[in-house]
C-alpha cells in the first residue's frame, strides 16, 4: 500500500465527518447517514487508488451507494493500485441523529483479498489489546478470558474494564463478566471506537465483548492489525439468506470461528475521523469560521499512528439543514 494513501484516505474520513456533523442531534439517524455517504463517495473521487468496496453499506439492491461490489476512485485514470476498501461512513447513526458520544466517520484498505469480505450480519467479538494476544479466544468462556486478560496485564479480574453494548442478547454475558469481577461498562452503541481504544493504555478499556455489527467488526480488526492488538470474532446469522450470502461472497464455512488473520490481512491502511466526542476521538467542533477535525490514521507496515489535527474553512461547507 502506497503510504501516501494514508493522508488521502484522512481527507475521505474528514469529509464524511464533517457532512455527519450537520446531523448531530437532529434526530435523523438515515439523513446523517446519507449525507455521509453522499460526502464519502465524493471525496473517494480524488484519491489515486481504484478501490473496491467489499464491506459497505450493503448490497447493491439495497444501497444506493457504497454499497459491497462498487468500484470507488477516479475511472478515468490508468495504472492506479487496486485496493479493496471496508467502509462506515457514519458508525453509531444513532448516536450522531441524539448528541450522544463517540460516533465516527472510518474506513480501512488493504491489498485485493486481504480483508473479510461479510455480508451485513452480525459477529460475536472480543477486541482487545496486545497483551491479550494468543491469550483471549471466543472458545473460552467469559470468566476464562477475563482472568486470562487479567492475568496478561499483571492485573486482577476486579481492575479490569470491559465495554459491552447494552442489548438484551447480552444479559447473560453481563452478568458473567461481573461475578468475575469486572467492571462492564454498558454502551448503547458503537463499538468501533471502544474496541480501537482498548490497545491505548490510557483509555482505561481493557476488552471489547460481545455480538454488534459484522461491518464494524471488520474494521475494528484491521485498526488493531495496525496496532498490535487481538480481535477474534464469529459470525452470527439472523437467518439461512444472511449465511447463503456469506457463501456466495466466498466463504467456505460461514460459521467457522474467525481468528485475527482470518478477518485481516498483509498491509492495511485505517482511517477514523470523529464526529461527536467518544473514547477515542474527539467531534467535530465549529469554532469561529472554522471547523477543527480529530483523526486517528494508522498503517499496518510500519506501526505508524498518526493522530492528526485538521482546521478547515467552515466556509467551504454547506450546513444547511432542511426539514
Ligand atoms: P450503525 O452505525 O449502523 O447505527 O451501527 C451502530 C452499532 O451500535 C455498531 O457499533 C454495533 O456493532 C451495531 O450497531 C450493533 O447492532 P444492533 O444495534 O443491531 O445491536
Amino acid at each position: 500500500m502506497d503510504r501516501r494513501l494514508v493522508l488521502e484516505y484522512t481527507r475521505v474520513t474528514e469529509a464524511a465527518a464533517i457532512a455527519a456533523a450537520a446531523m448531530i442531534g437532529r434526530g435523523e439517524k438515515d439523513a446523517a447517514d446519507a449525507r455521509a455517504v453522499e460526502a464519502m463517495r465524493e471525496a473517494f473521487e480524488r484519491v489515486p487508488a481504484r478501490g473496491t468496496i467489499v464491506i459497505g453499506e450493503g448490497e447493491r439492491d439495497e444501497a444506493p451507494m457504497l454499497y459491497i461490489g462498487e468500484k470507488v476512485g477516479p475511472s478515468d485514470e490508468d495504472n492506479l493500485p487496486e485496493v479493496d476498501i471496508a467502509v462506515d461512513p457514519l458508525e453509531g447513526t444513532n448516536l450522531c441523529a441524539d448528541g450522544g458520544p463517540g460516533s465516527l466517520a472510518v474506513l480501512a484498505a488493504a491489498s485485493r483479498g486481504e480483508l473479510l469480505a461479510a455480508p451485513d450480519t452480525y459477529m460475536a467479538k472480543i477486541a482487545t489489546c496486545p497483551e491479550g494476544k494468543g491469550v483471549v479466544s471466543l472458545e473460552q468462556s467469559p470468566t476464562e478470558n477475563l482472568r486470562a486478560l487479567a492475568a496478561a496485564k499483571k492485573r486482577r479480574p476486579d481492575e479490569m474494564t470491559v465495554v459491552v453494548l447494552e442489548r438484551p442478547r447480552h444479559a447473560e454475558l453481563i452478568r458473567e463478566l461481573r461475578t468475575a469481577g469486572a467492571r462492564v461498562h454498558l454502551i448503547t452503541d458503537g463499538d468501533v471506537a471502544p474496541a480501537v481504544a482498548t490497545c491505548l493504555p490510557t483509555s482505561g478499556i481493557d476488552m471489547v465483548y460481545g455480538i454488534g455489527g459484522a461491518p464494524e467488526g471488520v474494521l475494528a480488526a484491521a485498526a488493531l492489525h495496525c496496532l498490535g492488538g487481538e480481535f477474534c470474532g464469529k459470525l452470527q446469522f439472523r437467518n439461512d439468506e444472511e449465511r447463503a450470502r456469506a457463501r456466495a461472497m466466498g466463504m467456505k464455512d460461514p460459521d467457522a470461528y474467525l481468528a485475527h488473520g482470518d478477518l485481516v490481512r498483509g498491509d492495511v491502511i485505517f482511517v477514523a475521523t470523529g464526529v461527536t466526542t467518544g473514547p477515542l476521538l474527539k467531534g467535530v467542533r465549529r469554532i469561529g469560521d472554522r471547523l477543527h477535525l480529530h483523526s486517528l490514521a494508522l498503517r499496518s507496515e510500519t506501526g505508524t499512528r498518526r493522530w492528526v489535527n485538521t482546521s478547515v474553512d467552515a466556509n467551504r461547507f454547506s450546513f444547511e439543514y432542511k426539514t
